[in-house]
């Protein structure tokens, strides 16, 4: 069985050049640190030509030096992930100067800290879901219209188990990354018979500069074995696994994977709070 729509290289092209991501031009943002440094790396081993975008103009310089320095094709571009006129025009500079867009990771995100709710401001709430959901939308919108007028993209938001349950980040970050869950619902819906594909990856905890406290706190407690014990693989997670996923949802073979959400995280959003039994 076969239609228009389905994309020509299900089943494998033997045409097709090395690499999962070969030929294809990519933006990741948030790409100075992290997940999205990982994801940026790996895109670009697979064969994608990257702009990488982050706040940190020396996180995102460094970026694309590994890239290059890996054999990779990467340009850095300092920018803020949650405005308008900054998103608008790296996915410009993007089109431009890679060539094209077909992929878009949407990545950059900042926790809000640890501030009991009583005391949180409307300025905390307005800053997170600025750059956590509207920054998103603003990356879905620009590299949308893009994708849209060519007839195919991929789209990929990381969004967080925190946007499933209570207990893996704060109020406002919480409801941002539910926000997100949400955007990658209702953008594909409206992506409806465009050929854009949008999902999102729900991370558990990852060693990261945003989780640095965390890991810093327990190591220096002596707790380091404690770190990701609450869910069933017992450990917490890299970068590089959260990029992995990233890789496939911005692949052809995530050709039939449309608005979801995927949880990373070792099970840990599979199960419900339980005291486990002694043996
Ligand atoms: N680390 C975890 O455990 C975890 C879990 C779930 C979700 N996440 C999400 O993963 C994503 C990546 O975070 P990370 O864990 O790699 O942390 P990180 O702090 O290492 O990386 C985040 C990067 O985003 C950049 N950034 C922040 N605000 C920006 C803005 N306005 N414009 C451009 N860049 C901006 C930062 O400079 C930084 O380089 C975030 O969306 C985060 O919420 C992380």
């Amino acid at each position: 069985m076969s239609n228009e729509k389905m994309p020509a290289v299900i089943g494998g092209d033997p045409t097709r050049a090395a690499g999962r991501l070969a030929g294809k031009r990519a933006i990741v943002t948030g790409a100075g640190s992290g997940i999205g440094r990982a994801a940026a790396r790996l895109f670009a081993a697979e064969g994608a030509a990257v702009l990488a975008v982050d706040r940190s103009a020396d996180g995102v310089e460094q970026t694309a030096a590994m890239i290059r320095a890996e054999g990779g094709v990467a340009i850095a571009q300092a920018a803020d992930a949650g405005s308008d006129a900054d998103v608008q025009a790296f996915v410009q500079r993007a089109i431009r100067e890679l060539g094209g867009l077909e992929v878009l990771y949407a990545n950059a995100g900042v926790s809000g800290g640890d501030v009991p709710i009583h005391e949180q401001t409307v300025a905390l709430w307005e800053e997170v879901l600025r750059v956590n959901l509207i920054g998103p939308f603003l990356a879905v919108k620009h590299a949308g219209a893009h994708m849209v007028a060519q007839g195919h993209g991929a789209i990929v938001c990381t969004a967080s188990v925190a946007g499933l349950r209570a207990n893996a980040g704060g109020n406002p970050y919480s409801a941002s990354k539910a926000g997100v869950v949400s955007l990658v619902q209702t953008a594909a819906n409206s992506f409806w018979g465009t050929g854009v594909r949008i999902n999102a990856i729900c991370p558990g905890l990852i060693e990261t500069g945003m989780t640095r406290p965390i890991f810093d706190h327990a190591r220096a407690a002596g707790h380091e074995d404690k770190l990701g014990q609450i869910n069933p693989l017992q450990r917490y997670g890299l970068p590089q696994e959260i990029a992995a996923a990233a890789l496939f949802l911005a692949s052809d073979e995530a050709s039939y994977v449309n608005g979801q959400a995927l949880p990373v995280d070792g099970g840990l959003s599979s199960t419900l709070p339980f005291k486990r039994r002694v043996r």
